[in-house]
Order: C-alpha cells, then structure tokens, then sequence
C-alpha cells in the first residue's frame, strides 16, 4: 500500500533513499554510483540497478570540454540536475555545489535550495575538509542532505597543483580522517573519497558510520564512484588509473553500466590495478 503511488508510475521497487544508504553499509552491501548529465543516460543508469547517479560538476570536462571543474557555474548544474531527474525512477539523484557557490552558510543554502527545487537533487555535494564544517552544519540544520567530498577535490585543482593523490604522508591521511569524522558530526550524510591510497579509504570507513563512497579510493569502502563517459570508453586523452572501461565486451551502454553495477556489487571492481598505495 505505501508504493502503490510507485506501483502506478512502473516503478518495481522502492526509491533509494539516506536511510536505504545506511542500511547498505551496515549490511556491507557495495553501493553502486555513476554519473549522469542527460535524460537518456540517466534513464540507461538508473535501469542498470545504479543506486546513486551524482550530476557532477565534471560535466565541466566531460560536457563543456573544459580542462577542469572550476568554471562550472550553478545554472548549468541546475539544468543538467533537472534533465536526469526526469530519467529516474529508482536511484538516488545528488548534485554537485560549483566551484565558489558555497562560501557563505547564507550562499550555501541559498544554492542548494536552488539545485533540489529546480533541479530536483535529493542531495546536494560539496569539495572540502574540516574548513567546511560550518556550512556543512548550516545546510544540516536546515535538513539539506549533505555529501562532503574529500581526499582529492577538483575543484581545488590550481591549489593542489594538479589531480595527484592525496593522503600519502601519514599526517595528512590522519588529517583526512578527522576531517570525515567532524564532517559526519557536523551532519554530512555520506563521505565521497577520492583518489587516496587503499589503506586511507579503509580507516576513513571504519571511522565514520555514514557510508564512504570511493573513486579511486580501493575496495574497502562502503561503495564506489566513477564518471558514466569514462566506462563508456568515450572519454578522450590519458584516464585515471582507478578507471576500467566497462564497454570492452558489452553490447550497448546499458550492458556495460549493468556489468559495472554487478562488478561493484561482487567486489570485482575494482581490483588491484586501479589502486594506489
Ligand atoms: O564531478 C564528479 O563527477 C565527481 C565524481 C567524479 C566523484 O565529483
């Protein structure tokens, strides 16, 4: 009876939501995202059994044909949120904050309003450590679902001097754990870990109870992450070492996002050669 409004729209089963996240982790169930930017894709994704399909701000590169995320503004993040939200049925929509659209708790707020009214996110994403806890506490407090993205963030890129792995010397993985656990304390529903050698993905997941999602970050945390164009093959130049081109074998992109699924699922994916130590 509570899905029978579900049952009508052809939707086999329920939703995916926070709580079905945390339910994942605590049952060690591999929670499997990608990205999406476009209705079809998302609607491919979302019938591949994807439990969360993030509106990236890497439409910046992979879209706009940028070299980097940073010119991203919140109108395109927006209407790239809006056209995938009409593509699911099942999966959970969270949507990339732009570069420098969150400095303020006022801001913050301001766009992640934005991004779950017009563009119909569910959650909203934003780059940062413990230098974030006030505006991760502020969207908290106002029940904003929060994804805080650590480890290597893009959009620091010019900062980072480059995309390099991060939380290779002991005292900035410790860094990176504190920061995840004040994050979760501050209200953050879910950690993304990106590009940080296995053994950092592990503590950083046995350190907070909320779920660690990983792109590059090895297989022991809660699930993983990886750009839709990259195991589509359609990515063009050098691809990170943590990406596996799902297409080597499928007969359509639904088939390789469904053997992406199934290889995060299994725990094939990803294996030794995309990781770092
Ligand atoms: O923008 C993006 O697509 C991301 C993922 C790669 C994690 O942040």
């Amino acid at each position: 009876m509570a899905y029978k409004q579900l049952e009508q729209r052809g939707m086999s089963q329920p939703p995916v939501n926070v709580s079905t996240l945390r339910t994942m982790k605590a049952e060690r169930e591999p929670i499997a995202c990608l990205t999406a930017y476009d209705a079809s894709f998302a609607c491919i994704v979302d019938q591949a059994g994807t439990d969360v399909v993030l509106v990236g701000d890497s439409l910046g590169m992979v879209i706009q044909g940028h070299d980097t995320t940073v010119p991203v503004t919140v109108a395109d993040m927006i209407y790239h949120c809006r056209v995938v939200s009409r593509g699911l049925r099942r999966a959970f929509l969270m949507a990339d904050m732009p570069f420098m659209s969150y400095t303020t708790p006022v801001q913050a707020l301001e766009n992640a309003v934005r991004l779950m009214q017009e563009g119909g996110a569910m959650m909203v994403k934003l780059e940062g450590g413990g230098g974030q806890l006030g505006i991760v506490e502020h969207l908290a407090r106002h029940d904003i679902p929060v994804c805080a993205h650590i480890g290597l963030r893009p959009q620091s890129v010019h900062k980072l001097g480059g995309f390099r792995v991060q939380g290779r010397e002991e005292g900035q993985a410790r860094q990176m754990v504190e920061d995840a656990v004040a994050l979760e304390r501050a209200g953050a529903d879910i950690v993304l870990l990106e590009c940080v050698p296995t053994d950092v993905g592990q503590a950083v997941r046995d350190a907070v109870a909320v779920p660690v999602i990983g792109i590059g970050a090895g297989p022991q945390v809660d699930g993983q992450i990886l750009v839709l164009y990259d195991i589509l093959g359609i990515t063009q130049g050098r691809l990170p070492r943590f990406v596996q081109d799902f297409m080597e074998g499928a007969g359509s992109p639904g088939d390789a996002c469904e053997a992406y699924v199934k290889a995060v699922k299994t725990r094939a994916y990803p294996a030794a050669q995309h990781c770092f130590s």
